[in-house]
């Protein structure tokens, strides 16, 4: 069997994890030859490969990003992508593939399982933690970790100075970053773009806490919150990539201008960004991916294709991928409700 694997979208900590736990097994144990197919769906379409050996994986377990590279493409958006991906996994004589990627990934290979590509399995991954039919994505922690640790650290220089520090961190559909660094953090009001928000009460809160003799605050909000009366993403700029999204980022300097504005505390505001997806993935995640990718080779093993492998509890198993794309997974309401307990 000749079994390729891609990385595609954003990367996170584990990608490689993943990587090397298939490739291991399949070479080990099952006596595939295994293929890396790079920049995701780029290389799938233009027959951009490499030979993945037990010495190419050496070595990568702490390493974050990933040796495949990786790339927002979109063969659905390519003129004949998919007479082109068919040809190209023919022509490589690929029996199987292993696609490890977000919402746009995997809803391409959900998308080709039903265009006559049967042979695909799907590994989620995103720092974001917004895939439905898993209970946790790989990189999700690790992202946390750097969020909570940034947290800790503009905490003290907040209370230093006197100062409401708005710290933006990734998530544009879903919180779940916001939501778990704030609350490990202890932020004084978490905004996620599952509840928009009021700027009014925002403001409130932080002078509640003046009142109260604390004369710092730290705002964390996810670059997808919206304020209540807003009809639209807050962005700098307005290019779409290959899936359609907005390229995000700015919430933070408009609502740290604003929280100065109404009351006249200074504020200023911290873009976490890529920071969050960067460097060596925590242990939970390197586990995480080591299961994710030993489950991966093994539903290749079993044929059992058109799933994607998820964490359900303490179990790893394999779910349609169908279920796994059919919509994003959003914060939790009841986990907000206890983070809200914490506010102002
Ligand atoms: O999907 C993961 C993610 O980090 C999002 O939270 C964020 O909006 C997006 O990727 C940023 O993508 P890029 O690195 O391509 O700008």
């Amino acid at each position: 069997m000749r079994v390729g694997i891609l990385t595609g979208g954003g990367d996170a900590p584990g990608l490689n994890a993943v990587i090397r736990a298939a490739v291991r097994k399949g070479i080990d144990r099952y006596g595939y030859e295994m293929i890396g197919i790079r920049r995701g769906w780029a290389g799938l379409l233009e027959g951009d490969t490499e030979p993945l050996n037990l010495d190419s994986v050496s070595g990568i377990l702490p390493r974050g990003g990933t040796i495949l590279g990786t790339s927002r493409t979109n063969p659905y958006k390519v003129e004949n992508g998919v007479e082109k991906v068919k040809d190209k996994a023919k022509s490589l004589g690929l029996d199987a593939l292993i696609a490890i990627g977000g919402e746009d990934t995997l809803g391409v290979a959900n998308k080709l399982v039903k265009d006559g590509i049967k042979h695909i399995v799907g590994v989620p991954k995103t720092i974001d933690n917004d895939i439905s039919a898993t209970d946790f994505t790989f990189g999700f922690d690790t992202a946390v970790n750097i969020v909570t640790e940034a947290i800790d650290r503009l905490h003290t220089t907040a209370e230093s100075h006197d100062r409401a520090l708005v710290v933006e961190v990734m998530g544009r559909h879903a919180g779940w970053i916001a939501t778990y660094g704030g609350m490990a953090g202890g932020a004084d009001v978490i905004l996620i773009p599952e509840e928009p928000f009021d700027i009014n009460e925002v403001c409130k809160l932080i002078q509640n806490r003046h009142k109260r003799g604390k004369n710092f605050s730290i705002v964390v909000v996810a670059e997808g919150a919206l304020p209540k009366d807003a009809q639209e993403f807050v962005t700098k700029e307005q290019t779409l990539d290959a899936f359609g999204h907005v390229k995000l980022g700015g919430i933070g300097d408009v609502l740290s201008k604003e929280i100065e504005k109404r009351t006249g505390f200074e504020t200023r505001a911290v873009v976490l960004g890529h920071i969050q997806r960067g460097g060596s993935p925590t242990a939970f995640d390197r586990v995480l991916g080591t299961r994710f990718g030993i489950a991966a080779i093994d539903l290749v093993h079993d044929k059992d294709f058109g799933k994607m492998v998820a964490l359900h509890g303490n179990k790893i198993v394999g779910v349609p991928l169908e279920k796994a794309v059919a919509k994003l997974k959003t914060v939790d309401k009841e986990l907000y409700e206890i983070a809200k307990v914490f506010f102002g």
